[in-house]
């Protein structure tokens, strides 16, 4: 018998991509699962140095094409991606993109959504935010991503306290531990029971 090919996921980052790291090191040996290609809207994100140095393909999104063209469909699907993952990107997912890949592209936001989500809310904003209004903890959020930003049907939340003398530095430090921690898993289960 043949092994089935593995799912392609592809991953869109704007930064650093830390995230995107700990995702493409989690899945590396796994036979059923490979990440096939990184996308950035960001030509100096650190998401593409780590792409170059794990010899990843990658595509550089121009944005009148994305928003306005064929939202580079025929890229995915030439590299057969059945899967897309967001990790720090920026820019809304266009609509040519959610109908093609409908319960298909996941995002992770680094507070307890619904609250903190939402346009311009991102980064060190988010953390802000969150210890401006007092709240007693935070935490992430993993969700399906469609037309409104932040919206989506949530998969996963992951709590954390907010202590005495939190600052927003300290709250993302805390945050991005939980992402490594949490994020590749939790793509890992959402794909497994999608199509293996
Ligand atoms: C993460 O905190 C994620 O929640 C948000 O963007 C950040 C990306 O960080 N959507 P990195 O580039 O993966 O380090």
């Amino acid at each position: 018998m043949t092994k089935a090919p593995p799912v392609n996921i592809a991953i869109f980052a704007s930064g650093a991509g830390s995230n995107a790291k700990k995702i493409i090191d989690y899945f590396r040996n796994d036979s059923r699962i490979k990440v096939a290609l990184i996308v950035s809207d960001q030509p100096n994100a650190g998401v593409l140095q780590i792409a170059r140095e794990e010899n990843l393909p990658i595509l550089e999104l121009q944005k009148e094409r994305f928003f306005n063209g064929d939202a580079y469909l025929p890229e995915f699907i030439q590299f057969n991606i059945s899967f897309i993952v967001l990790a720090g990107f920026m820019r809304k997912i266009p609509g040519k993109l959610i109908a093609a890949y409908t319960r298909k592209i996941v995002n992770i936001h680094p507070a307890l959504l619904p609250g903190f989500g939402g346009k311009g809310m991102y980064g060190s904003r988010v953390h802000e935010a969150v210890l401006k209004a007092g709240e007693k903890e935070s935490g992430i959020t993993i969700h399906y991503v469609d037309e409104v930003y932040d919206k989506g049907e949530v998969i996963f939340q992951e709590k954390c306290k907010i202590e005495e003398g939190e600052t927003a530095d300290t709250l993302a430090n805390k945050i991005h531990i939980i992402e490594h921690a949490c994020y590749p898993e939790v793509i890992e289960k959402v794909i497994l029971e999608q199509f293996i």
